[in-house]
């Protein structure tokens, strides 16, 4: 598969950078963090495993989405063990609104659809990678060392939702810039506007 934005960085498809109101939120409130991160690994392999399941014919898809879900698992169980490491007791919270907020604007017929879900899974893991990024400098050991780690299995996952997006969009002759440009608006929104739930994808407070 041909890779035009083999290198890219998740800079190049967000259009706003995560606001140092959410850094520091994300500082002091890095308990409830890692409660809801457990909560996206979990959300990031069930949607890779979605996808596997409703493109059984896009063989190039199904095994990457398929490597992509266990790998997501492992991170599961990585924030886990260090939940239990650090203490940090599990706790059930409302979903926010970052995930809810793109479904809202991403096409629901074919082959749309597709290409709608494939770049939201570009966007959010690139929205990750970036916090990651932004928080390994800031968190105290071991968090800094395992986010750290996850800023690159992150981008590596952006760069790949990237790549099943252009290849759907090249197959059925699709624009996807024009998509893309719609979704990271909404998205930059989402990750930048305050926000009264604080959570790995939220505005700042
Ligand atoms: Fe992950
Ligand atoms: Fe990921």
């Amino acid at each position: 598969m041909s890779a035009p934005l083999g290198a890219a960085v998740p800079q190049q498809i967000l259009l706003a950078e995560t606001p140092e109101g959410w850094v520091a939120a994300a500082c002091e409130h890095w308990r409830e963090l890692l409660v809801d991160h457990l909560g996206c690994e979990k959300k990031a392999a069930s949607t890779a495993l979605a996808l596997l399941f409703a493109y059984p014919e896009d063989g190039g898809l199904t095994l990457a989405l398929s490597r992509l879900a266990r790998e997501e698992l492992r991170h599961f169980e990585q924030v886990q063990a260090l939940m239990n490491e650090l203490k940090v007791p599990f706790a059930r919270a409302k979903p926010g609104r970052y995930a809810a907020g793109l479904r809202a604007v991403s096409r629901t017929s074919e082959p749309d659809r597709k290409l709608d879900l494939l770049l939201t899974g570009a966007l959010i893991e690139a929205r990750s990678a970036e916090r990651f990024a932004k928080l390994t400098s800031r968190l105290p050991a071991p968090l800094d060392r395992f986010y750290g780690q996850l800023q690159h299995s992150e981008a590596r996952h952006f760069q790949l939702y990237l790549r099943l997006a252009q290849q759907a969009a090249q197959d059925r002759g699709l624009n996807w810039r024009a998509r893309l440009a719609v979704l990271a608006g909404r998205e930059a929104e989402l990750a930048t506007q305050p926000d009264d739930q604080f959570r790995f994808h939220s505005g700042p407070p």
